[in-house]
Parts: C-alpha cells; sequence; structure tokens
C-alpha cells in the first residue's frame, strides 16, 4: 500500500505532538464521540431531506438561521472553501469591473484575488507597521478617512479585523467612517470567530455594523479545516447577488461533513463552549503572566495598544517575541517541535505565535510553558538587521487582473527599472507587499529592495536574483 499523505499525517498524529495550532477542535479534543464514530455514514448528499447549499428551504437553512442567532448577524451563510471563499463571494457581490475597492496593503492573498476575479481598482491603504516586532498592526483610522474623502468613488472597503496575531484596529471608528462616506464595509474577520463569545475577547465586527463578515470558524472555534461563515449583516449589499456569488465559488458537491461541522461547531459553542473559553482565557492570561517571567522572551498584548492603530487584542493569540534571545523566530519554533513536541502555530523572523482554544487545557498549557522555559535558556546571538522603513507606494499601470493576464518575463531585480512588475514582491517582516502585480519598478524601489538584500532580509517575489515582469 502506498499512502503518502495519509502516512505522513498518521506520523504526526503518532508522535502525539501537542498542537498550538489551527484547527481550534486540536484534533477533535471537544467533538461528541458519537459525531467522531458516524462521520463517514454521514458523508452524504443532495438525497431528499437533506437540503441544498445553493437554495437551502431544510436543514441547512435552519442551521444557518441558528449559526445568525448565536453569532448576532441577519444571514448567516455556510462556507466549506474556507474565508477565502467568503471574501471571493463578497467582493464578487458588490463590485463591478473597474469599480474601486480600498483594500489594506497587509490583506491576505483572498483579498487580492477578489481584486483579480472581480476586475476591479484597488486603491491601497499601508497599514501601521510596527518595525521593532517586525508586524504589520493596525489601521490609522485618519488616514482611512483622508483616502475616502479624496477618493469618492470607491464602492466598498475590506479591512482584516483581527490581523493574524490578534491585534486590533478600531473597528467602531471605521464602521462609523466607511458609512459615513456611504461605502461598503468588508471585514475579513478569519482570526476572530470566536468573538462573538466572550466580553473577555474584543468586539466582533458583527457587532460593530460591518456589512458582510468573514469569519474562519476552523481557526478559533471546534469545526473542520474549509468551514466559515459568510455573514450578512446589513441592507445594503444586494441578497441575490450574493447568493450568486456564493454558488460561483462553492462547490456543487459541499460536503455534509463539513456543514455538519459547522452546525455542532454553533451547537457547542452555545452551550459549554462559551464557558470553556472563559476558562481557556484565563488560561492565556496565565501563560502571558509566566512568559512575563521568564528571561529573553515577552508575549505581545497589552505593550501595543495605543499605538500601531491598536486599541485591543485576543489574549488567546500567543505572540512570542524571541528577538532578545539573539534567536529567530523559525530556528525557536523548531527548538519547541524537536526538543518538547510543541508545534506552535507559526514562526516570523522576531515571533512565534502560539494559539490556545477551547481545545486545550491547564495540563498542555504547562506543557507550552514547560518548552518555553527550555526556549527561555537557550540564547544565541544573532544580529539582527536595522529597521528599514517602508518605502512609499509604487504608481499603478495596470490593475492586478490586467496585469496576471500578460505574459510574464524574468529578469535580474537590478534591471527591472521602469518594468511593470507581474508579482508580488514582499519583505519578510513585516510581510507587506513592496510592489503589486501592475505598478511600475522605480530606480528608488531596486535601490530599496538591494539594501533589503545586502542585510539578508527575505523578500519573497524574488528568485535567484530574478523577478517577473509583464512583457508589454
Ligand atoms: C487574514 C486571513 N484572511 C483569510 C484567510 C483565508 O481563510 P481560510 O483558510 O478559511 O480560507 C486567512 C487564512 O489563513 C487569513 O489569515
Amino acid at each position: 500500500m502506498s499512502t503518502p499523505l495519509y502516512d505522513a499525517l498518521m506520523e504526526y498524529v503518532k508522535k502525539e505532538t501537542v498542537p498550538f495550532h489551527m484547527p481550534g477542535h486540536k484534533q477533535g479534543r471537544v467533538l461528541p464521540k458519537e459525531y467522531i464514530e458516524n462521520l463517514a455514514k454521514i458523508d452524504l448528499t443532495e438525497v431528499p431531506g437533506l437540503d441544498n447549499l445553493h437554495n437551502p428551504d431544510g436543514p441547512i437553512l435552519e442551521a444557518e438561521k441558528l449559526a445568525a442567532k448565536t453569532f448576532g448577524s441577519k444571514q448567516a451563510f455556510f462556507l466549506v472553501n474556507g474565508s477565502t471563499a467568503g471574501i471571493y463571494a463578497a467582493m464578487y457581490a458588490v463590485l463591478n469591473p473597474t469599480d474601486k475597492v480600498l483594500v489594506m496593503r497587509n490583506s491576505h492573498k483572498s483579498v487580492y484575488n477578489g481584486v483579480v476575479l472581480t476586475q476591479s481598482i484597488p486603491v491601497y491603504l499601508l497599514p501601521e507597521i510596527d518595525y521593532e516586532n517586525g508586524i504589520a498592526m493596525g489601521i490609522d483610522v485618519e488616514r482611512l478617512e483622508e483616502v475616502l474623502q479624496k477618493e469618492r468613488d470607491v464602492k466598498a472597503v475590506v479591512v482584516t479585523y483581527p490581523n493574524y496575531y490578534g491585534f486590533c484596529s478600531d473597528i467602531e471608528k471605521i464602521v462609523d467612517i466607511v458609512h459615513k462616506y456611504g461605502k461598503i464595509l468588508i471585514v475579513d474577520e478569519a482570526h476572530g470567530a470566536h468573538f462573538p463569545f466572550s466580553n473577555n475577547l474584543p468586539k466582533s465586527s458583527i457587532k460593530a455594523g460591518a456589512d458582510i463578515v468573514v469569519q474562519s470558524l476552523h481557526k478559533t472555534l471546534t469545526s473542520f479545516t474549509q468551514t466559515s461563515i459568510l455573514h450578512l449583516n446589513s441592507d445594503r449589499v444586494d441578497v441575490d447577488r450574493l447568493k450568486y456569488s456564493l454558488s460561483l465559488f462553492q462547490s456543487t458537491s459541499p460536503s455534509y461533513i463539513l456543514m455538519s461541522s459547522i452546525d455542532m461547531a454553533r451547537e457547542y459553542m452555545e452551550k459549554e463552549g462559551k464557558k470553556r473559553l472563559e476558562e481557556v482565557i484565563q488560561l492565556a492570561l496565565y501563560v502571558r503572566r509566566e512568559i512575563d517571567k521568564m528571561e529573553g522572551i515577552r508575549c505581545l498584548g497589552e505593550d501595543i495598544v495605543g499605538r500601531y492603530g491598536i486599541v485591543d487584542f485576543d489574549v488567546t493569540k500567543l505572540t512570542i517575541s524571541v528577538k532578545n534571545l539573539g534567536i529567530e523566530g523559525p530556528e525557536a519554533e523548531d527548538f519547541l517541535r524537536r526538543e518538547c513536541n510543541i508545534q506552535v502555530e507559526m514562526s516570523d523572523v522576531y515571533n512565534i505565535l502560539a494559539m490556545v482554544t477551547v481545545g486545550d487545557d491547564e495540563k498542555r498549557v504547562k506543557m507550552l510553558l514547560e518548552g518555553l522555559k527550555k526556549l527561555s535558556k537557550n540564547r544565541k546571538r544573532v544580529k539582527f538587521g536595522d529597521r528599514i522603513l517602508f518605502p512609499s507606494l509604487p504608481e499603478m499601470e495596470l490593475t492586478p487582473s490586467e496585469a496576471v493576464r500578460k505574459k510574464k518575463v524574468r529578469v535580474p531585480f537590478e534591471k527591472a527599472e521602469g518594468a511593470i512588475s507581474a508579482d508580488f514582491v514582499t519583505p519578510y517582516p513585516p510581510g507587506v507587499p513592496l510592489i503589486c502585480p501592475g505598478e511600475r519598478i522605480e530606480k528608488d524601489m531596486v535601490k530599496y529592495i538591494e539594501v533589503l538584500y545586502n542585510k539578508g532580509i527575505k523578500v519573497l517575489g524574488i528568485q535567484d536574483n530574478l523577478l517577473s515582469v509583464c512583457e508589454i
């Protein structure tokens, strides 16, 4: 038998690695036994009585109505292709070709892809960048207002709330400003599906009044990977067009396992999940206090609030800075995996990110603390690069959708001056694209990339010194 993928999965399972990563159910720890046992049996299709996701009038509609009530939205649509599909559908529902859309420059790939799919014209807003910690943080609300005042024909605004690390911009002000200018606000709340269930977490943008909110339930709640909900939360969006858009980006054979797991996650949160979440929040606060006692590492949180457009943060996202240990995040991540059998969610140059969910308990959290204690003794000296400020954004010559349709050629980046980029060029940290498809590469930008290179900063989009440009 040759089953390389299944074998690799089972190898991970057998190691009993402690997961501080997604999905939030943490390998089924909070899923009912009966549900797990019946998974293969409920992998069904649209037989009578089981409804149809694309035109629901039976149990799927009922489950969606319950979800809307629980999460506090007007209407909920189940997604089986993640928030990625929800973001595509939301953008497709409100944007026509050549419409302008305001997007954050550090948006997830799905937002950029949404710009391409809708053939819209992006107006980019740079996030506030915390150079010390190497993270693209929040939105400067005054800057947002300035842009909306200037760009009167913007049709919709897409923001990410919270960011991957759990840091939150001032969503209430953002809702007010976007609505003051009569625009539609789409919120990528992929990392905030748990927000509606606790007053000790940041406010959900559903409650704040955003028009469309997309949440990944698989990330921070207990449903299976690829499950999300698109919440329609206002009357400003054409529901029929939204339904059509959803049908464009989802399978005509949506998985009943996935759909039922959304239903189960909602029910769990309504019953014991809420209480469990409060316990987990307390555990996360305990971990934060313990980390503060360790040398060389610290957990980002309160110190960020009030800076970089951030007004709140999710305590369950443990962004642990290892910068003062003199090691880089990936090395810390490897150390925890090799030496402590712990897998974190991700690492960047300065930080590792561990997430605790309702699937965790005190025992596991203590294992994380033990691992971090060992890590904090693992000092080294790496000379980190100096902070290099983000340059101004390049001119857009072609829209992203025009640029991706052009023939691409690869040129040495030193010779790219004057060319139009066909790809993203993104330094890490902070992971914000310097250049997007369709933008003109000016001399200053080439020089800037050279500086990054010389300082050893990773630049995605440049491989073997080559960069993709549009053949004009
Ligand atoms: C900010 C953000 N938005 C959207 C997505 C897409 O979500 P999904 O994986 O549910 O498709 C992700 C995924 O990592 C994300 O980090």
